[in-house]
């Protein structure tokens, strides 16, 4: 049988060189040569002998595993014709509740006609008797339900009979077979035939599988793969980054068994998007009636790692004959989870700047990769751009702002809603906000043509937007 396993692991900055380590990173242990103080509101706490990791606050503050459901379709939905919501790389993310979602470093498992979204909260949201729990994973064993969550470096199991609530610990925590190595990151993997599969990065940076029992324990290793890989998963693969919350450039590796041998590396996005500022933590594949897609789901971590931080998910261009996997980078899409079929906006009308009402020093220009080949640009702290005659649909909406700025480290694009008095800053609504030329917010619009945006920017005195136009997406 020639079925194809892919694997996605990091290799590469062991020992990065940051005068002060990012939260959660690395900041000690053996043959560690990085930093060993961390940034702000973060301390170096020793976990053993190899590692010590940048923690938020003091000892005495907790991370607990929370779930958090998101609803499919349900069987009543014809196939193909319910797409689920927009899925906006770097936006806030709400829940049905409204409540932003928190559950970092987690996994999407979807479970008759439901996904459950497992994840660290890095806020206060206390559910399970963990503390540092990071990364967690979850799956089903013979009879019960398990999350496995990083704690020292070791896995600690917890279980309920339920899917979601009910967890407590199950048993101690415990170190990789065969050799009772600890590690720092994990994916996991359910293969065709039901069986599940750890994937750790383990000490000395070899990544290597676990076979999980049905009982919730660890099993054989399966294979390793050593040199400079840091971080580990499965989709049929996944990853992490052991060096703190600081996008890698992740690669893949490839192989006909989960035994190995394994190929690569790959990049899986251009290296000088470095997984656009993104930390992989698990691979969703969505097996539809039209097509299959392979959903890279990672952390857009904020620069120290706390609940303002937004999520990254992104298509997943897979060739099992040439052994690639690459990254689509889109400022929306969703997928149809019964199809399994990609779409983007349609329904969309757009507004151009150059028609919009200037102030300050803000002046038409060309633009050759605008649509209408004109924008607007010198939109520094003292100009702006407002747009009138919006049409809304007395409802949050989704609306991009497409524009660029001649330096993301200098200022920000800011932007007035309606009367609203002050102004909010885009990346306060999606964190790719300066760093792509599409940024979608969702905005509350009032109904009819009545609705105003007024852009500005905040920062250095030299600091510009030049802005191309505003779109409101109508579905
Ligand atoms: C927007 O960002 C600037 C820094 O660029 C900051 O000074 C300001 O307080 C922010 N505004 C809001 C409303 O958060």
């Amino acid at each position: 049988m020639n079925r194809k396993v892919l694997l996605i692991a990091i290799s590469g900055y062991v020992g990065g060189a940051f005068a002060q380590q990012t939260a959660w990173g690395q900041c000690g242990g053996s043959g560690w040569t990085g930093a060993t103080t961390c940034i702000s509101g973060y301390t170096c706490v020793y976990s053993n002998d190899w590692y010590s990791q940048c923690l938020p606050g003091t000892a005495a503050t907790t991370t607990t595993v929370v779930t958090t459901t998101k609803k499919a379709t349900t069987t009543t939905t014809p196939a193909g014709s319910s797409p689920t919501g927009w899925i906006v790389p770097g936006a806030v993310w709400l829940d049905t509740s409204g409540v932003k979602i928190d559950a970092h470093g987690g996994q999407v498992w979807k479970v008759s006609n439901t996904f459950y979204w497992l994840g660290a909260s890095v806020g206060t949201s206390i559910q399970y008797p963990l503390s540092w729990a990071y990364r967690p994973k979850m799956f089903k064993g013979t009879s019960k339900y398990f999350i496995y969550g990083q704690v020292n470096r070791l896995v600690q199991p917890l279980s309920s009979s339920n899917i979601v609530g009910g967890y407590s610990l199950a048993g101690s925590a415990f170190s990789l077979p065969p050799y009772s190595l600890t590690y720092s990151d994990m994916g996991i993997f359910q293969d065709d035939d039901g069986k599940w599969y750890l994937a750790t990065s383990a000490d000395g940076n070899i990544l290597q599988i676990n076979v999980i029992n049905g009982d919730g324990t660890l099993g054989t290793r399966l294979t390793k793969l050593g040199g400079e890989l840091e971080a580990p998963g499965i989709f049929r693969a996944g990853t992490s980054a052991k060096t703190g919350y600081r996008a890698n450039p992740n690669k893949v590796y490839w192989a006909t068994s989960l035994s190995g041998p394994w190929t690569g590396p790959a990049d899986i996005a251009p290296e000088d998007q470095n997984t656009y500022g993104s930390q992989n933590t698990h691979e969703l594949v969505i097996k539809g009636s039209a097509a299959t897609t392979y959903i890279y789901l990672g952390d857009a971590w904020d620069s120290s790692g706390t609940s303002a931080s937004n999520y990254m998910w992104l298509p997943m261009a897979v060739s099992t004959s040439a052994h690639t996997v690459t990254l689509q980078y889109h400022a929306m899409w969703r997928v149809d989870v019964n199809s399994g079929v990609v779409s983007y906006p349609t329904n969309s009308k757009r507004y151009d700047a150059e028609l919009a009402k200037l102030s300050g020093r803000a002046a038409i220009t060309t633009c050759e990769s605008c649509v209408s080949k004109r924008a607007v640009h010198q939109v520094d702290i003292s100009s702006d751009v407002t747009f009138t005659g919006l049409i809304g649909q007395d409802k949050a909406q989704w609306v991009s702002i497409h524009y660029k700025v001649n330096d993301p480290q200098a200022g920000q694009a800011h932007v007035y809603i309606n009367d609203e008095p002050t102004p909010r800053n885009i990346s306060d609504f999606n964190s790719r906000a300066g760093y792509h030329g599409e940024i979608p917010i969702k905005i509350h619009l009032k109904a009819g043509a009545v609705n105003t945006l007024r852009i500005g920017s905040n920062g250095a005195p030299d600091f510009e937007l030049h802005i191309d136009a505003v779109e409101v997406h109508e579905d």
